[in-house]
């Protein structure tokens, strides 16, 4: 097979590296095993990249995302940084890759493993067998409307300014996907704002039903206030199949989704741009959980979410289902063993590192593999 695909890898900081390391296990074992490869180049982001060149992201790592086929994408941030002016931020390494590489439909799925059922802080029966899309508008909204900033007044009070601002096409683009996807898992849609109180609401839903009555007539669409979701999450999640909404509300809807999953450690994500003349769109695949400073460095972290998160990169940039499935069966496998990372430790289950998990999926593959 072609080893001509470009796949860009930034680990990041705190448990990023450790995490990523895990994953480069898995691709070694297709590049021996199944002649799955990739040109991978590595490079510093977030507070890496600032202790290195003083910037988040430098441009010509920017450059090397654009020309690349994927980006594989660690965790960024952590208490060092913190203290820097808001643009110099790790953070704005992140952001500034979703917004020039145009990445506006962020898919996050929350999908809850049988075995990991009884770690959610949900009784069992409300989320075993859970498997939710959350469909996250990424490259608008309030993240990056203008005006922005935060101005004196005469009086001497300060102003903190943020815009929540969308157009059409933007909410277009990202419901299309949104009901594209319905379309392959149960078909239904759920279209989240707040239309009661905000303009940007009311366009967002007038837009969404718009674009269903013309393109997607099959697939069932429903609207819901943004925190009417909040809540309907944690009350029965299984109502879901696919929740598509804008950029802030879908920043908290994601984090609740993920935890009715037991541990954020799980969960991966991809983000996705237009599909040019080939069909081909841009993407970043990154897990969903952040950089955990406070474990960082200790051969502790869960590497699952990024890992998962190269399946998704393996499924929806290089077309390669089967490896995916064997990577999502792999870990389905060693959490049926009983193996479990610190943050989604049970009673009579077994502890282990960072790199004993990478390790036990990569024989878990090797062994469903034949
Ligand atoms: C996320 C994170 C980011 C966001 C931060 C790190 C900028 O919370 O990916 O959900 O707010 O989008
Ligand atoms: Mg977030």
């Amino acid at each position: 097979m072609a080893s001509n695909r470009k796949l860009l890898v930034l680990p990041g900081d705190g448990i990023g590296p450790e995490c990523m390391s895990e994953v480069m296990r898995i691709a070694d074992w297709f590049a021996n095993y199944r002649s799955v490869s990739f040109d991978i180049t590595e490079e510093l982001v977030g507070g890496a990249a600032i202790d290195a060149h003083g910037t988040p992201l430098t441009d010509a790592t920017m450059q090397l995302a654009l020309d690349s086929d994927a980006v594989l994408f660690g965790a960024v941030g952590g208490p060092k940084w913190e203290e820097l002016e808001f643009a110099a931020r790790p953070e704005r390494g992140l952001l500034r890759l979703r917004k020039e590489m145009d990445l506006f439909a962020n898919l996050r799925p929350a999908l809850v493993f049988d075995a990991l059922a009884d770690a959610s802080t949900l009784k069992r029966e409300f989320v075993a067998g859970l498997d939710l899309m959350i469909i996250r508008e990424l490259t608008g909204g309030i993240y990056f409307g203008e005006p922005r900033g935060i101005e004196t007044l005469p009086d001497g009070t300060r102003r903190g300014i943020n815009t929540q601002v969308y157009t059409t096409p933007e909410i277009e683009r990202v419901l299309r996907v949104a009901f594209d996807l319905a379309g392959k898992r149960q078909g239904r849609v759920c279209s989240v704002e707040k239309a009661n109180v905000m303009e940007s609401g009311e366009l967002w839903r007038e837009t969404a039903q718009e674009i269903h009555d013309k393109e997607f007539p099959g697939i069932e669409l429903t609207h819901m206030y943004a925190d009417n979701c909040a809540m309907q999450l944690v009350r029965q999640p299984k109502q879901f199949d696919v929740i598509v909404t804008d950029n802030l509300f879908g920043d908290m809807l994601s984090d609740t989704a993920a935890m009715l999953t037991g541990s954020l450690g799980m969960l991966p994500s991809a983000s996705l741009g237009a599909a040019d003349a080939t069909g081909r769109r841009k993407a970043l695949y990154e897990p969903v959980h952040g950089s955990a400073p406070d474990i960082a460095g200790e051969n502790k972290a869960n590497p699952l979410a990024t890992i998962l998160s190269y399946a998704m990169m393996l499924r929806y940039s290089f077309d390669l289902g089967d490896e995916a499935e064997l990577v999502e069966r792999a870990v389905t496998g060693v959490l049926d063993q009983g193996l479990r990372t610190a943050d989604i430790m049970a009673d009579g289950k077994e502890e282990v590192s960072t790199t004993d998990m990478g390790a036990a999926v990569v024989d878990e593959m090797a062994a469903l593999a034949g």
